[in-house]
């Protein structure tokens, strides 16, 4: 199995991603490390201890990582998408796990080591806690085997401004710092994560299933239903988080997947946040080395929603 380091915001999505990756044969997941966004990086600790509690897995360390971002103050979170508590108001039984002592960027740096070229980093949250691991000890960028991130905006409209995704606009300054750095980067935008949609028969298929962890996440869905109707029209969630889990594990066949130079813009005009992606190959040249570049993940050939259904209820 791949081992697996898991950066994320926990979050409904997150929640999903995390179920996905817990059913997955392919991935060990050796730790989590949590970040400010949906909630608090404290809250999705919280959140997660108690999902993976639920899951029957407390054997995965949690660490909480940074609470606020490289150079803005964390704001509060997403209540309006993800519930006060990040997941949906879904209270889960309290587990009795604490996080680790380590911070998330120390858990990353040391499973790095410890996994010396083996290593997925999967970031489904503002990157704050992989730009400062890359800050305690830049050699990680070649000890790491690939990142693979979701955020940004190719050529579809943000959806924390007009172009940008949140969990870079949280942290620009964050995501171009892994962005440039010499290790492989997958990139799962909007432009992909919002072709796959759950809808209200798949929320009533989690909530008769006598899975805990997939009864959970049906309940989280109604948050998540009443913000995305102003969206689609229609009580339907996105699947961000669990499909960038995917596509680092290589469970989808990507359909439009080009190498091109992704850079964030970090100014504090309307763009910032910006994934000002070069699709042309044109502007900004290629990357210096094959191992540093950025895969930017179009789309995928295959329907996301039935896999994760499958996995989150068998
Ligand atoms: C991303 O932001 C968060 O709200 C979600 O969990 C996801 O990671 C989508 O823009
Ligand atoms: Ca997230």
């Amino acid at each position: 199995a791949l081992p697996v380091y898991l950066d994320c915001d926990t979050g409904i999505g997150d929640a999903m991603a995390i179920a996905y990756l817990l059913a997955s044969e392919h991935a060990a997941l050796l730790g989590i490390g949590t970040v400010s966004g949906n909630t608090s990086a404290a809250g999705a600790a919280r959140n997660t201890l108690d999902l993976l509690a639920l899951a029957g897995r407390d054997d995965i360390p949690v660490a909480v990582g940074e609470h606020d971002f490289l150079t803005r103050a964390f704001h509060g979170g997403a209540t309006r998408v993800h519930g006060d508590n990040g997941i949906g108001g879904v209270v889960l039984p309290e587990s009795p796990r604490h996080p680790v002592a380590e911070s998330a960027p120390e858990m990353l740096v040391r499973l790095a080591h410890e996994n010396a070229g083996q290593l997925r980093v999967i970031a489904i949250g503002p990157l704050t806690n992989l730009a400062i691991a890359l800050r305690l000890d830049p050699t990680i960028a070649d000890l790491v085997a690939d990142v693979t991130i979701m955020g940004g905006a190719a050529m579809v409209p943000g959806n924390v401004t007009p172009v940008a995704e949140a969990n870079v606009h949280n942290d620009p300054d964050a995501a171009a710092a892994v962005l440039e750095a010499a290790w492989p980067v997958t990139l799962v935008p909007l432009d992909t994560t919002m072709q796959s949609l759950l809808d209200t028969d798949d929320r009533d298929r989690l909530l008769a299933s006598t899975r805990p962890v997939a009864h959970a996440i049906g309940e989280m869905l109604d948050t998540y239903f009443d913000f995305y109707v102003q969206v689609f029209g229609r009580r339907v969630s996105v699947l961000h988080d669990p499909l960038a889990a995917a596509v680092a594990l290589g469970d989808l066949e990507l359909d439009s997947a080009p190498i091109v130079h992704v850079e964030i813009d970090t100014t504090n005009g309307p763009g910032r946040g910006q994934t000002v992606s070069d699709l042309r190959g044109r502007f900004r040249g290629h990357p210096p080395t094959e191992r540093a570049r950025t895969r930017l993940v179009l789309s995928v050939a295959e329907p996301f929603a039935p896999k994760l259904m499958a996995a989150l209820l068998t």
